[in-house]
This record gives structure tokens, sequence and C-alpha cells, in this order.
């Protein structure tokens, strides 16, 4: 019976014996912090191992905040055993903003400021910027602006952004050599709001319907006015359309050639008798300067807005012989300005502009 206690008591010491060999003793260390991506490895977490032996390895230290790492301790006898150990990952290190410091928007458009700005972390991915100050697309001015980052430790970083709102830029205008705006209104060319009919300038082919109710008017005053003085004004060819014009100027160049037909009657869409502005007064003849009716024009036609539009020794700069019957409404005010005490100032001289076919 002694023996058997002794026996017994015998197994459970060898049995206790193995069982401390099969189990290790392990002691770590009590607390274990680290700045993000600086190196760790299990060897940092043990102080001390008795009866076996802990695998070395790198922990991550990549992501910020209380962390967890697994260490497996193997006995002498090959049992593994694993040790949940945490640890600590500081991240002081604010992000990176990568973006432009300067951006110019036209007034009323729309941006997307945070469209192109790029954020870099050492621990954290897509981190969405923000941007810190106020601004008016709709309002001329120059905005302090910010862009703002903030990682998931808090640490926040900014860049500066100075937002431009200019005004749109008119669109270009042309303008003649005088500086007067060329507007195109449907097709047909209006220089300092008025209406240009000559070679370099054409009317859209359905341009035109009659003398212009101004024009017709105009001329009415001036024939009585022409009456009272025993006068006689009449029109010989006033509204002419695109498809007259084409008949007339044909009818030149079969006659005269084309080069010749250039010098005195218009090409079709060229015309100014198509801007139902123009008018042939009494005699299509360079005899019709003879007469008293031409006379009075000469003296008084600005008085209603009407211009000799093709005066003597302009050919150059209209396009045109001398053409003592033609008369074009421009206004009173104008056609003031451009009788210039009878030494006619042409249109195409007044505006800045060119008569010649391109
Ligand atoms: N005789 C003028 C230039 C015209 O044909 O319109
Ligand atoms: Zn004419």
């Amino acid at each position: 019976m002694k023996k058997i206690i002794i026996i017994v008591i015998l197994i459970v010491v060898v049995f206790l014996a193995v069982l401390g060999i099969v189990s290790p003793v392990v002691s770590f260390k009590d607390k274990i912090t680290i700045n993000a991506n600086e190196s760790l490895k299990t060897d940092d977490f043990i102080k001390k191992v008795t009866l076996g032996n802990f695998e070395s390895k790198k922990v991550d230290t990549s992501k910020a905040g209380k962390r967890d790492v697994e260490i497996k301790v193997k006995s002498i006898l090959g049992i593994t055993k694993n040790y949940k150990r945490s640890y600590q990952v500081l991240d002081n290190i604010a992000p990176t903003i990568e973006a432009k410091g300067e951006v110019v928007v036209y007034q009323g458009d729309t941006i997307d400021l945070l469209k192109d700005v790029k954020v870099q972390d050492n621990c954290d991915k897509d981190i969405k910027p923000t941007l810190d100050g106020s601004y008016d697309l709709n309002k001329v001015g120059e905005y302090n602006l910010k862009y703002l980052a903030k990682d998931t430790s808090g640490n926040e970083t900014s860049l500066d952004l100075k937002l431009k709102v200019i005004a749109k830029p008119s669109p270009e205008v042309a303008r003649t050599s005088k500086g007067y705006a060329i507007e195109n209104r449907n097709g047909v060319t209006y220089i300092n709001g008025i209406l240009i009919a000559n070679k370099t300038y054409a009317l859209p082919k359905n341009y035109g319907n009659g003398l212009t109710k101004e024009t017709e008017a105009a001329f009415y005053k001036m024939q009585s006015a022409a009456k009272e003085d025993g006068l006689n004004l009449k029109i010989v060819s006033g509204f002419r359309s695109y498809q007259d014009q084409v008949i007339v100027y044909n009818k030149w160049v079969n006659k005269d050639g084309k080069s010749v037909a250039d010098t005195y009657s218009a090409r079709a869409g060229h015309s100014e008798h198509q801007s139902g502005l123009a008018m042939d007064l009494n005699w299509i003849s360079k005899q019709f300067e003879t007469t008293n009716e031409y006379k009075w024009l000469q003296a008084n036609a600005y008085k209603y807005g009407f211009i000799m539009r093709y005066p003597k020794s302009k050919q150059e700069i209209t396009g045109y012989i001398y053409e003592p019957w033609h008369y074009r409404y421009v206004g009173v005010e104008l056609a003031k300005e451009l009788y210039n005490n009878g030494d006619w100032i042409t249109l195409e001289e007044y505006l800045g502009i060119d008569s010649k076919y391109k």
C-alpha cells in the first residue's frame, strides 16, 4: 500500500514536471506604444520565455489606434500556444494635401474645387478633403479659402486656396478700322447700327420686301418740299429684290462684260436697292447733274435723311462710279454729318470699311 502511494506520488510529480515542460513560462512587457510605421517585432513584447521559444515576426504599425497581435510560443515539446497582446500605435503625422493654390473661374460658372485635390496620409487611406471658407461663384471677387484634411487620429492639415471669380469676357466683337462694331443680325450686316450693303457686305437672298416705311415717309416729305420749290422728284427705281438684281446685273454683264458692269451695277445680294433704303431718282443718267432737281437734292436731301451714296471721285472707296441719281436713307442726323457742307463723306469712309468683292 505504501508502495502504491509512492508510485502515485511519483506519477503525479512526473506529470507535473512534464506539464511544466509543455507549458513554457512567458512574461510580457507591460505596455507597448509605438509611432505609426516604426518597426515593431513580437520580440519587443517579450520579457522572458522559459522552457520554450516564441515566433519572431514583424508587427503591423501602419494603422493608428489600439491594435492586437498574436504571439505564438512553442514549448520545447513542440506544442504551440497563442498569446494575444495589445499595443498602441500613435499617429502624430498629419496628412498632406496636393492641390492648386489658385483657381480662376468665370462668374456664373460651376466648379468642383475638391475634384483634383489629392490627400495622402501615413495611416489612413481615402481621406476626403474639405473646404473652409465661403465664396460666391455669382459674384466677382477674390476668395481666400483653405483645403482641409484630417486623419482618424485627429491630425489636420490645411492648404491655402485663392479662388478668383472673374467676369465672363464678352464675345470678341469684330470692328472696323475706325473702331465701329460690325454686327451680323440674321445675315444682315450692321455697322454702328447702320445697315450696310456694298461689295464687301451682302444681304441674304430672302431679305427685303419693299422700301422701308421710314424711307418712304422721308421721301414723300422731301418730295413735297421740292414741290414747293417747283420741282418734281420721282422714284424711278426703289426696292429691288435679290431676283430683280440677278436680272439687272446679268443684263449689264451681257452688254458690257463683267468687269465693266461691276463698276456700276451690283451683283445680286450686294445692291443697296435690296435693303429698301435706297432709290434712284428722276433720271438714271450722267446728265441728271444738269437739272434743277439734282441741284436741289444736293443742297437739301440731307435734311430729310438722305445721302448721295456714290459721289464723284470715290469709286475706289464705294466700289462704284459716280451716280448722281442714287440716294440712300440713313436718318437726318447721320445724313447731316455725311453731307459735310456739300463735300459728301461716303459710308465706307465714315465707318472705316471697304467695298470689294472677296
Ligand atoms: N447701281 C448700284 C450700285 C446698284 O446696282 O445697286
Ligand atoms: Zn441705285
